[in-house]
């Protein structure tokens, strides 16, 4: 009891020298300036449009993936820029949809392709992995995956040849493709991967990610963030088990999602227009956007900026409500927001 007495006054005391002259009482905690400041920096003109992934050039410009109703990559010159500038970079052969796009070396992405019979249903044997690389850029394709369901989330496997490993969010498998040969196979096929039978959207693993030698992805209809810790060559640890890391709180969905320089997770709730963040002791808030609202309308993919400049932005790309719209009736063009988390932390 005494000691406890002694030990609040001592943080009082220790609290009072260690404020600084200069900050306000009235500052309010970090958390409380919820949803972060955000705007749009690029949208389409059309709708239905989606798109679907972001990955990151060395300069800092975005590469965004579409998934309907267009084979195109996206680029967004100088994104953190006062007029950032979206244009075409390239269109997939033979194909009308994009999934996931993974750097897999100096302005090499590999990008998932399919052509589409309606929205989110690949014809059979339309599945290929495409290899784009430079300014122009150039286009090869890798390889075929003709008993691929819905190629979905995509990671490079780093430090190595380049792999990636591709989730197929149907058939709830992980392939680890060579992007060199073209082989691939089935690395990873647990529960964890799959759809849940009935439920809507039908999709099990959808976001992919590579963090700290493990395995990290996204079941959309299991709702929930899951992990296997892999070798420097992208394959699971013969007999290690899959961990749950977190269950979205209060979401009906999860797509994509990434992690800061701490180690929390930024995930997009698609069909909840939110981006939730789980901090590494589980604890979850709501960082961007609201139900309610069109500010991120179905945000498919979340990425920070990789340059000085904008490592503090959250990019964040929507399919504007086209599958769930706001309120049940308000759909908008897909576009790309960025977020800002300057005074997040
Ligand atoms: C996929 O299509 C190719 C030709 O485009 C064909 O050679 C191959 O047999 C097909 N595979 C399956 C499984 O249908
Ligand atoms: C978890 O960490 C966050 C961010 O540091 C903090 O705001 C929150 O209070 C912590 N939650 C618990 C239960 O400690
Ligand atoms: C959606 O409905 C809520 C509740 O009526 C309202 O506050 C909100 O402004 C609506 N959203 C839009 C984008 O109109």
């Amino acid at each position: 009891m005494l000691s406890s007495k002694i030990a609040q006054i001592f943080a009082l005391v220790a609290g009072l020298i260690i404020i600084p002259a200069h900050a306000s009482l009235t500052q309010r905690p970090k958390q409380a300036d919820l949803p972060l400041p955000s705007r749009v920096i690029a949208q389409l003109n059309e709708t239905p449009t989606f798109l679907e992934n972001i990955a990151i050039r060395e300069n800092g410009d975005l590469l965004v993936t579409m998934f309907w109703p267009s084979a195109n990559i996206y680029l967004v010159e100088g994104p953190y820029s006062n007029a950032p500038k979206l244009s075409i970079l390239h269109t997939i052969d033979n194909a009308n949809g994009l999934n996931g796009i993974a750097k897999t070396g100096l302005d090499t992405f590999v990008v998932s392709a399919a052509r589409f019979q309606d929205l989110g249903t690949p014809e059979p044997n339309s599945t290929a992995l495409w290899e784009i690389s430079g300014q122009g850029p150039s286009a090869r394709k890798i390889v075929d995956i003709p008993e691929a369901g819905l190629l979905n989330g995509m990671a490079a496997i780093p430090n190595i040849a380049p792999a990636v490993l591709s989730g197929d969010g149907t058939a709830g498998v992980i392939y680890r493709v060579d992007v060199t040969s073209g082989q691939h196979e089935v690395v990873l096929d647990v529960p964890e991967l799959k759809t849940v039978s009935g439920h809507t959207p039908n999709i099990g693993v959808n976001g992919v990610k590579v963090h700290d030698n493990y395995l990290y992805w996204s079941n959309t209809d299991l709702v929930a963030i899951y992990r296997v810790p892999i070798d420097s060559n992208g394959y699971p640890v013969s007999g290690a088990g899959v961990e749950k890391v977190a269950a979205l709180e209060g979401a009906a969905a999860v797509d994509d999602f990434t992690f800061d320089e701490q180690g929390n997770i930024w995930a997009a709730t698609d069909s909840d227009n939110t981006v939730v963040t789980i901090f590494t002791n589980g604890t979850q808030v709501v960082t961007v956007g609201s139900p309610t609202e069109l500010t991120i309308a179905s945000d498919t993919a979340v990425e920070f900026g990789q340059t000085p400049q904008d490592s503090h932005i959250l990019y964040i790309t929507t399919a504007g409500g086209i599958v769930n719209p706001v309120n049940g009736t308000l759909t908008e063009p897909a576009k790309i927001v960025a977020a800002d988390a300057r005074n997040f932390y």
